[in-house]
C-alpha cells in the first residue's frame, strides 16, 4: 500500500516537473534511484561490515561476483586450472594439504566448516580475503602483506581458487 502511496507521489512529482519544466522542487532523488546493487561482505572474525575497493572488482566474473554473490567459475574447468595454481603460488597447500584435504590446518572440502558460511561462496571469500582470528591471515591484495600494497590474491583469483576448492569438495557443490 505505501509503495503505491509513494509511486503515485512520485509520478506526480515527475509530472509536475515536466509541465512546468523547473527541477526547483525535485529532491536529487536520481542518484539514489540509479545505484549500482553490490552484496555487502563481512569480517569472519567478528561479523563486523568491511569495504573492499569496487574497482578492485575488475573482471566479468568479478563483477558478477558482486552484483549477486554468485561465483562465475564453479564448474568451469580453465578457471579451475588457474584456481589450483593459485592455491600453490599463495602457500594455502602448505598448511591445507595438496588437495584441500587438511594438513597442519583443517581441510576445506567440507560439508562441515569450522565457519559454516564457508559452505557459501560470499563466506569462503570473506574468509581468503581477510583471515580469521584462528591462524588464517588475510590473504587478499592489500591486506596480506602491509608493505606491499600489490602483494596478495586478487578477487578473480580468489574466485578462481573457491572454484578449485569446490571441484575436489564432497558433498557441497559450491552454487550457494
Ligand atoms: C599459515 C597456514 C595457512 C595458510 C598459508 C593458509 N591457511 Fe587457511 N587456515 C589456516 C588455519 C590455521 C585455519 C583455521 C582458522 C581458524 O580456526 O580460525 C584456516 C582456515 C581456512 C578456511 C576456513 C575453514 C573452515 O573450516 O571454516 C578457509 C576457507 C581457508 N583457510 C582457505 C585458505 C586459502 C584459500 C589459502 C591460500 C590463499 C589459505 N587458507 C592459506 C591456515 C592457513
Amino acid at each position: 500500500m505505501n509503495k503505491y502511496l509513494l509511486l503515485t507521489v512520485l509520478l506526480a512529482t515527475l509530472g509536475a516537473c515536466d509541465k512546468s519544466g523547473s527541477d526547483a522542487s525535485s529532491g536529487g532523488s536520481a542518484p539514489e534511484a540509479a545505484a549500482v546493487k553490490a552484496i555487502e561482505f563481512v569480517a569472519t572474525q567478528d561479523g563486523a561490515p568491511i569495504k573492499i575497493d569496487a574497482a578492485l572488482f575488475d573482471t566479468p566474473a568479478a563483477k558478477d561476483f558482486l552484483a549477486t554473490g554468485k561465483n562465475p567459475y564453479i564448474g568451469n574447468d580453465e578457471a579451475i586450472v588457474k584456481g589450483k595454481k593459485v592455491f600453490q603460488m599463495y602457500s594455502c597447500v602448505a598448511c591445507h594439504g595438496g588437495h584441500a584435504e587438511g594438513a597442519v590446518a583443517t581441510g576445506l572440502i567440507g560439508p562441515n566448516f569450522k565457519y559454516a558460511k564457508n559452505a557459501t561462496n560470499k563466506g569462503m571469500f570473506e574468509t581468503i580475503w581477510h583471515g580469521t582470528n584462528g591462524g588464517m591471515g588475510a590473504k587478499g591484495i592489500g591486506l596480506m602483506d602491509p608493505t606491499d600494497p600489490k602483494n596478495g590474491v586478487t578477487v578473480d583469483e580468489t574466485l578462481k581458487v573457491i572454484a578449485w576448492i569446490r571441484s575436489v569438495s564432497t558433498g557441497i557443490t559450491g552454487n550457494e
